[in-house]
């Protein structure tokens, strides 16, 4: 078969296998060439780890520096008479793949992360293949989904504002094209079982899981990632249900900080850059903000990607001799270039011309869609799109 992109809305149905290894070599390369990491964690556990900021904090600390053994946690499909599969599903494999040739151990678990029995497997895949301790975990979960561990009912998030309603436009990668859409209020249940989904229980839970599994090495130290943004997104972000999660998760840091001194260990939260991932498409009235913000930021040469955030988190703000980068909340602000008072000047100037016709002209429509596709495996150079590849020979490859 010849593997196609097909887009519905901002989700993607399909993924070229051979383009997201293409994808993971390029971020390997870029790291390679990078500031190394120096002094970083050499076993670690990264929950989320087949895409987005996950993908780029693993292949950050295997090739950019820090040498690491990694386990890798992650929710994908394989391919099947159905479809090809997901594209975390060969990020996993060529990850791998590009980690045991660099002679590392990398270890992919595919299931979900809320379940008893993934804990299990994971704390029995670091006593057999790393020794039995680590020391980082990296939280990297996006889902609008978790169980119930209680009753099996799923606790569903929701992207709302928590103040009046907000009327923005919001983008269709299908159809290329902004339509108005307007962000609902959020009830109050609405708000507590998108803080269940997206706060830091499940982060909390999991380091409480693995310290009782006796697992944490001496120092262990732990992250999870987090967006504020400027005041422009705060009704949609900030102050919407998303931004009451990430709160959750900033709270849940300061508790881990205070069990994790016990072991010499720490715990910390990474706020990061606005970038296109599988999960951020999703955030109704946030693109036009985005699309600026790629323009502007790219005019003056500070735009980044995930591999770059990730890099520059880990060689310049977390393992430092002077001990980490902080803010007086204790976050470590990689969004430092983003809200640049510059930068946001000028992103306003542009949000405020910006029309449903305008949009591809006056912000980075095409540097934002060329991400979409390569989040997927398709827009490579270097791959060739009309090779016919075979569900059997998909089905040798193995996470
Ligand atoms: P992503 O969608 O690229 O990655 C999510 C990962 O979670 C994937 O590896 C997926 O397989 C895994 N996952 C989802 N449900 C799972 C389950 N039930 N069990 C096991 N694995 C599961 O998302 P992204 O954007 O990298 O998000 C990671 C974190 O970074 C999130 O907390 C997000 O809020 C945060 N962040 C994202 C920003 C952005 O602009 N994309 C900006 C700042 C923070
Ligand atoms: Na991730």
């Amino acid at each position: 078969m010849i593997i196609e992109p097909v887009i519905k809305g901002v989700v993607a149905r399909s993924a070229h296998p051979y383009g997201c290894q293409q994808a993971v070599r390029k971020q390997i390369d870029y790291v390679k060439q990078a500031n190394p990491i120096v002094g970083g964690a050499k076993r670690i556990l990264v929950l989320g780890a087949s895409s987005g900021f996950g993908l780029a904090s693993r292949i950050a600390h295997t090739f950019g520096g820090a040498e690491a053994d990694t386990i890798g946690v992650s929710f994908e499909r394989g391919p099947s008479e159905k479809g090809v599969g997901s594209a975390g599903w060969y990020n996993n494999i060529f990850f791998k793949q590009e980690a045991e040739k660099a002679g590392r151990i990398a270890t992919n678990i595919v299931g979900d992360a809320f379940s008893p029995q993934v804990r299990q497997q994971v704390i029995e895949v670091i006593n057999n293949d790393l020794g039995g301790k680590v020391d980082l975990v990296v939280y990297s979960l996006a889902t609008g989904v978790r169980p119930n561990p209680e009753t099996g009912e799923m606790w569903r998030s929701v992207i709302k504002t928590t103040g009046n309603p907000v009327v923005g436009p919001t983008l269709n990668l299908e159809t290329d094209s902004l339509a108005e859409m307007t962000v609902e209020t959020a009830t109050e249940q609405e708000i507590a079982d998108t803080v269940k989904v997206m706060g830091g229980e499940d982060w909390a839970s999991w380091i409480q899981c693995l310290s009782e599994a006796g697992v944490l090495a001496q120092g262990c130290r732990t992250v999870a990632y987090s967006y504020i943004g400027p005041e422009v997104t705060y009704p949609i972000y900030h102050h919407g249900t998303l931004g009451r999660a990430k709160e959750h998760m900033h709270n849940t840091a300061e508790t881990l900080n205070g069990q994790l001194a016990a072991i010499g260990g720490q715990a910390h939260v990474a706020v990061c850059k606005a970038l296109v991932t599988k999960a951020s498409v999703f955030i109704p009235a946030f693109t036009p903000y985005i699309l600026a913000l790629f323009k502007v930021m790219k005019q003056n040469g500070t735009h980044e990607g995930c591999i770059e955030q990730m890099q520059r988190l880990f060689n310049a703000r977390f393992y430092t001799a002077g001990g980490e980068v902080t803010d007086e909340q204790r976050l470590i602000r990689m969004d430092d270039w983003e809200l640049d008072q510059e930068v946001q000047r000028q992103v306003s100037e542009i949000m405020a011309d910006m029309t449903a016709d305008n949009f591809t002209d006056l912000g980075d429509y095409a540097g934002y869609k060329q991400d979409f596709m390569e989040l997927n495996g398709f827009g490579f150079t270097g791959v060739d799109y009309q090779q016919d590849i075979s569900l059997e020979s998909l089905q040798a490859l193995q996470p």
